[in-house]
């Protein structure tokens, strides 16, 4: 995957900068290019020379041009290398970039550029076991994963302190193979094209306290519309209430009810190629919310009766005027998978349902794996075995694409 691919290596501040220069080498073996972008900490470690040397370009480290410098002509190099790479590694991650990368900073060139990218971000952290797993890295490094990007473990053993546990930089074979796999599993195929991904529940309001809602994480959908992007789709992604953040580079629409779901997504539906429906969206509301609180005991008796009433089917109306879009829906089903989602298929006008059990171990609610059955109109059925969100993502993508080529 590595021939001819465009590599930004980020290069931070970390005793293990100083093995960089092999993994510059060994990608450039494999045939890509390489733009070195280092930190200022980290040419205490490694010099630009040696890395400028070995993947034969200008490391580029400062944000702004300077007056002697031929190569810094512009200020908007973040943008242009941001756009120029297919995929950007740091090796080593330190510390205290992570943190910058998590939490949005663009106060030098490496973090500018982590934030303008349009590519995979992937990160190897490294650095001494007790930095490692201080609560904040840790929970920093569960927002990087979280907003999309590719981690790599760190591997366990003595480390420059004299210390030992995990920490280190993994060998540069497993960082070539860990670049290597990202690349296989993304590609722009999806660029030019506009992607609507709905996901999470919807709540339904009683009272102001309290709602109808259901067990939907958002997982599925996050990982749907985090996939769409890494593959250069535009992506959309209208959300019931969930605590995930919003993957890299996707538009994100919050919504709490069915309805106003219904609204966004068909506010949205004419500039879509396509539109992935895999939230949990309440069958029925209650017919009339109050807004103040229900206390029970002004309430007679020792039931509470609620009026439920429908809600608006949004897949079926989106169905009934898709047009040349492709439509996809989910079928969320504990008893006559099969058929049931069948019908759906059908009633809904799609050109796949995504069936999934909530029973089945590792599928359907607020796992990070689940086990589903593409079900086609042309009654083609596929079931795939257990695999994270993020690849199950991907195997969707893979079927809008070709229909979206069969289409135009
Ligand atoms: O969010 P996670 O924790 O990761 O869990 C993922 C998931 C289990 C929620 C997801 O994989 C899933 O199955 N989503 C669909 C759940 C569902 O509502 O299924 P359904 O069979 O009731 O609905 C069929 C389809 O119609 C779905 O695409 C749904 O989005 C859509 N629908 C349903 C009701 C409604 N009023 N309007 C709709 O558009």
């Amino acid at each position: 995957m590595l021939n001819g691919k465009r590599i930004l290596l980020g290069v931070t501040g970390g005793i293990a900068a100083y093995k960089s220069p092999l993994l510059v080498r060994e990608f450039v073996k494999a045939g890509a290019e390489v733009q070195v972008v280092m930190t200022r900490s980290a040419a205490q470690f490694v010099t630009p020379l040696a890395l400028a040397t070995v993947s034969k370009r200008e490391v580029v480290s400062e944000m702004f041009p300077r007056p002697d410098d031929p190569n810094s002509t512009s200020w908007t190099k973040h943008i242009d290398l941001g756009m120029w790479a297919d995929i950007m590694l740091v090796a080593p991650a330190t510390a205290h970039t992570l943190a910058r990368i998590a939490h949005g900073f663009a106060d030098d060139m490496l973090t500018s550029l982590a934030l303008a990218l349009r590519c995979p971000l992937a990160l190897a952290p490294a650095m001494d076991v007790d930095m490692f797993l201080n609560k904040t890295t840790q929970q920093n490094i569960d927002i990087l994963k979280e907003s999309g990007c590719f981690v790599i473990d760190p591997e366990e053993g003595e480390l420059a302190s004299g210390l030992v546990g995990p920490g280190r930089l993994p060998e540069i074979d497993r960082l070539v193979a860990f670049v290597d796999g990202i690349l296989e599993k993304i590609h722009r195929d999806l660029s030019g094209k506009s992607i609507l991904v709905t996901a999470g529940p919807t709540q339904e309001p009683i009272d102001p306290v309290r709602y109808i809602g259901n067990r939907s994480s958002g997982k599925m959908g996050f990982a749907i519309a985090n996939a769409a992007a890494l593959r250069g789709a535009e992506v959309t992604l209208v959300s019931g209430p969930v605590y995930l953040r919003t993957p890299r580079s996707v538009r994100r629409i919050d919504v709490s009810t069915a309805e106003e779901m219904n609204t966004a997504v068909h506010l949205e539906f004419e500039n879509v190629d396509a539109v992935i429906m895999s939230a949990a969206v309440a069958d029925y509301t209650v017919a009339n919310p109050v807004n103040k609180k229900i206390k029970r005991e002004t309430m007679p008796g020792d039931e509470l009766t609620l009026t439920l009433k429908k809600n608006p089917d949004i897949l079926k109306s989106l169905g009934e005027k898709k047009q040349n879009r492709v439509l996809v829906g989910f079928a969320l089903e504990t008893d006559d998978g099969i058929k049931n989602a069948k019908e759906k298929l059908r009633r809904k006008n799609l050109d796949l349902i995504v069936l999934n059990n909530p029973n089945e171990p590792g599928a359907g609610f607020n796992s990070d794996t689940n086990v589903v059955t593409f079900l086609t109109p042309a009654g083609q059925a596929e079931h795939l075995p257990l695999m994270s969100k993020f690849d199950v993502a991907n195997r969707i993508l893979d079927r809008v694409k070709s229909t979206l080529t069969w289409l135009t």
